[in-house]
Formats: structure tokens, C-alpha cells, sequence
């Protein structure tokens, strides 16, 4: 690939989900084998690139914040090159460089990947690129997270347009990477040391590849590869089948932990969200799950203030919280995203209403994790260790197969590896065990 003669170190900084943390790794690998080194520090960076989320107004302000600096940054050093790829250059396009003129380049979603080629042929002005359908899908190839673990993304972008939600407008259409490359893909990752994967889409329940759909996906990684561990999200309730919940049930290898996003404990808040499903029928999926895996781990996602959500629906979902025992919940207020078909609605529950549902709801929550995890006392969990403690080297760090942080006394084993640890106390974010010795 042509290389771009001044252009040698790049310095990233991703915003968003794990979609977007794909994006980067993969991003990571194609410029460095077009020749340039990735450094630690943005100020040895020649080349510096955001890859942005749009999902909330604050995911959007504090890239606006970054690209402030930046412009003080780059006034000081104009050789500099700024690209802003990812969701918010798609949504945003041109209107990006109106808002920050010293922004070189705006890669959408579907272009990222081009970033070497666009380098090799800039001109001075700036490049913005955002059409969809440019690029062959299994022309990409998920590389590793860690040393020991890697996402691979089975889908991209997303057709279910809830009606709050920004991410089919900037993600674009669904779109399947073929069975056999996530296969192939997943065996790669083997050879090269990966332990953990987890297969991502919007909606990997979605997943539909000429006659494979996910759980038949799922099956084929898990019998078809070596990977101890396999994890995916996120689930959507509307599409969890039972072929699923088998598939879990049968495969050992198939991590227990469910991502299934709630989002409200009122129906006709969820009529309005677009999200297709009931509360009756979202607990029918818990309690299947409950009732065919032995052990599993349920975690959600939560908007409280949605349009027109009075207090009584909000304390809906309080009740549904309290019902379904979730082991974790991402909890947001919502924010109104242009374009979407919510954004049509007034937006009348207030920022301080929006404020105290969400500590009320967070700090349910609390209470809840709290107890899930305190059952995890006296039990033993394959975790995987993932280095040292960030508060204190005296510990390791691990994830069990539910996918919870736990801290042990450290043993010297290397990141990557498995090892049973019995979990002896916990708190609402974190357990505390230790490395059940092997005999
Ligand atoms: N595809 C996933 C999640 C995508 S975004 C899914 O369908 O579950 C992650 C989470 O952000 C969503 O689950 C939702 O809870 C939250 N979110 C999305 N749009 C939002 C908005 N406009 N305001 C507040 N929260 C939002
Ligand atoms: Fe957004 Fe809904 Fe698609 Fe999730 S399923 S990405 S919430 S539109
Ligand atoms: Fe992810 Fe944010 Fe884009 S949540 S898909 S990075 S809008």
C-alpha cells in the first residue's frame, strides 16, 4: 500500500461502544502495515485521529471538547493532521469541518478503513467521505483486543430504528459478514493466542447470513474452533429465540451472560420507543433463561424521561427492576438526537426530573447488583485474568464467566489465562476471591 511520506506516528482515541473499539483495532492494523506506528502519547503524534460515538448529546459534546483543544494544539503545530472518523463524522459530514476548520479529514462508518489511501493523495483540502456501500463487508477482519482477546463484529449497522435512537442513521443498513469469515476469523484468532472472543452486532439475534442465523452462528464458532471462551452482544428481546437459550444450554464454551436491553418497564413507553416487545414478554425470556442454563448473568440498558414518561410509568420500571434482579445495568437519561422519530416528540420530562429518576433508578440498581453478586459467595468461576488491579499490584484482576470483575491475591499468573477462583466476598461492581490452588 502507497505510503504517505511525513506521516509516520498516529495517535487514537475512541469514543463509544465496543463496535467503535473494533473499528479502532482494525483500524490500528491496516495503517500499521500500510507503515505507520501507533505511539502512547497524542504530543510524538503526527497524525491524530478521534473515532467518535453520536449515541447521547454528552457522547457529542465531549468529542466538541477534545476538537477545542485541538485547535490550540494544532495552531502550535499545523503539520499536524486531524481525521474525525466513525459515527459522529457520518452523521455530521461537512457540518463537522464548518464547527472545527482545523479537522483534515471525516471518515464515516463505511470509510474508516480507507483512512491510508485518503493520507497517501491529500491535498491540503479537507477530505470528507460518508457514503454508504463503498466497501465489500468481509474485506475486513477483526484483530485482537488484548493479547488474549478480540471482538468480532458479525454485523454492522442496524434496521430496527427505535425511535430514540441514532445509531441506523449513522451505522447504516444491517449488514452480515458471511458465517465463514467470522469462522475463519475466529480460527485466526486462535492461532494467534486469542482465549475470549465476543461476536458483536447492534443485534446479533438479528444475525441472518443465507441460511445461518445466530444461533446456528453461535454453534459453528463454538464447535467448529478451539476458543475456550465465547461471548456476544447485544441482544435484542425482540429476536432472542429459544434456538438461542439452547445453544447456551449445550455449549460449555458459550460464556452465560445475556446483554438484553430493557430500556423501560412500561408498555406504552416501549410502544412509543419502537422496541417491539412487552414487558410480558421480555420476563418470558429471563425465565426461560433462568429455568434452562444453570448459571446466568443478566445485565440491561435503561432510559429513564423518555417523552411524555410520567412518574407512575417511570415507577414501572422501578418495579421491573426489583422483579427481573439484574446483575448490572447501564442507566442513561434521554437525550433528544436529531433526526430520529422521537425527536418529533416534545421532550417534557425536565433535566432535573430526568436527574433524580435516574439517581432513584441508579440507586436501585445498586442495591440490586449488591445482592446478585453477594450470591456468587462460596462459588467457584473459571475467570479469566486480565492483569493487575488497578488500585493496588497486591491483587489480580480477572473476569468470571458472568462476566464480573473479581480481585484475588495475586498469583503471578500471565493475563490470558483461566483459573478457578473462589469468590469469598463482593460488593455492587466487584467480587473478591481466591485462586482455588489445582492439585
Ligand atoms: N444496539 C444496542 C444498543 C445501542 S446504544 C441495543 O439495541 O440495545 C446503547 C444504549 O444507549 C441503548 O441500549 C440505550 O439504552 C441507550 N441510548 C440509545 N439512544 C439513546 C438516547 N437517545 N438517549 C438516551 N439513551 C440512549
Ligand atoms: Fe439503536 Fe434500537 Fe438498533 Fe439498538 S436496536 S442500535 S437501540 S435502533
Ligand atoms: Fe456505538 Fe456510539 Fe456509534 S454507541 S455505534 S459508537 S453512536
Amino acid at each position: 500500500m502507497e505510503k504517505s511520506p511525513h506521516l509516520h506516528r498516529f495517535h487514537i482515541t475512541t469514543f463509544g461502544c465496543q463496535m467503535n473499539l473494533a473499528d479502532t483495532s482494525t483500524l490500528v492494523s491496516i495503517l500499521t502495515d500500510s507503515g505507520f506506528r501507533r505511539v502512547p502519547d497524542e504530543k510524538d503524534a503526527d497524525l491524530i485521529i478521534l473515532n467518535t460515538c453520536s449515541v447521547r448529546d454528552k457522547a457529542e459534546q465531549r468529542v466538541i471538547g477534545r476538537l477545542g483543544e485541538l485547535r490550540r494544539y494544532k495552531q502550535a503545530r499545523p503539520e499536524v493532521r486531524l481525521a474525525v472518523v466513525g459515527c459522529m463524522a457520518q452523521r455530521l459530514g461537512e457540518k463537522l469541518v464548518e464547527l472545527a476548520p482545523h479537522v483534515d479529514i471525516v471518515l464515516g462508518t463505511d470509510r474508516l478503513f480507507e483512512l491510508p489511501q485518503v493520507l497517501a493523495r491529500s491535498n491540503g483540502s479537507a477530505a470528507i467521505m460518508t457514503a454508504f456501500g463503498q466497501q465489500e463487508i468481509d474485506d475486513f477482519s477483526p484483530v485482537k483486543e488484548t493479547d488474549y482477546s478480540a471482538f468480532v463484529t458479525i454485523s454492522r449497522g442496524c434496521d430496527n430504528y427505535c425511535s430514540y435512537c441514532i445509531v441506523p442513521f449513522v451505522r447504516g443498513r444491517e449488514r452480515a459478514h458471511s458465517s465463514d469469515h467470522v469462522v475463519d476469523s475466529v480460527k485466526r484468532l486462535v492461532d494467534e493466542g486469542v482465549v475470549e472472543i465476543t461476536l458483536l452486532g447492534q443485534n446479533v439475534n438479528s444475525y441472518r447470513h443465507g441460511d445461518t442465523d445466530f444461533p446456528r452462528l453461535l454453534r459453528r464458532v463454538a464447535q467448529e474452533t478451539e476458543i475456550p471462551r465465547v461471548r456476544f452482544m447485544t441482544s435484542h428481546p425482540k429476536d432472542l429465540s429459544d434456538e438461542l437459550i439452547e445453544v447456551m444450554a449445550a455449549e460449555p464454551r458459550v460464556m452465560p451472560h445475556v446483554h438484553l436491553p430493557l430500556q423501560s418497564g412500561c408498555d406504552r413507553i416501549l410502544e412509543k420507543m419502537g422496541r417491539g416487545y412487552t414487558l410480558a414478554h421480555y420476563r418470558s425470556i429471563v425465565d426461560k433463561l433462568r429455568q434452562y442454563l444453570s448459571y446466568v448473568s443478566l445485565t440491561t440498558d435503561l432510559i429513564v424521561g423518555f417523552p411524555s414518561e410520567t412518574q407512575e410509568e417511570f415507577q414501572q420500571t422501578l418495579d421491573a427492576v426489583e422483579e427481573i434482579q439484574f446483575d448490572a445495568a447501564f442507566m442513561f437519561r434521554y437525550s433528544v438526537r436529531p433526526g430520529t422519530a422521537a425527536a418529533r416528540l416534545s421532550d417534557d420530562v425536565d433535566e432535573a426530573e430526568k436527574i433524580r429518576r435516574l439517581s432513584l433508578l441508579i440507586k436501585l440498581q445498586q442495591k440490586i447488583g449488591s445482592q446478585r453478586n453477594q450470591r456468587e459467595v462460596g462459588r467457584i468461576r473459571r475467570s479469566l485474568v486480565e492483569g493487575v488491579s488497578r488500585r493496588s499490584d497486591e491483587y489480580q484482576r480477572a473476569r468470571t464467566e458472568g462476566n464480573k470483575t473479581v480481585l484475588f491475591e495475586a498469583a503471578n499468573l500471565s493475563p490470558g489465562s483461566v483459573a478457578p477462583i473462589r469468590i469469598s466476598s463482593a460488593d455492587a461492581f466487584t467480587l473478591h476471591g481466591e485462586l482455588v490452588e489445582s492439585s
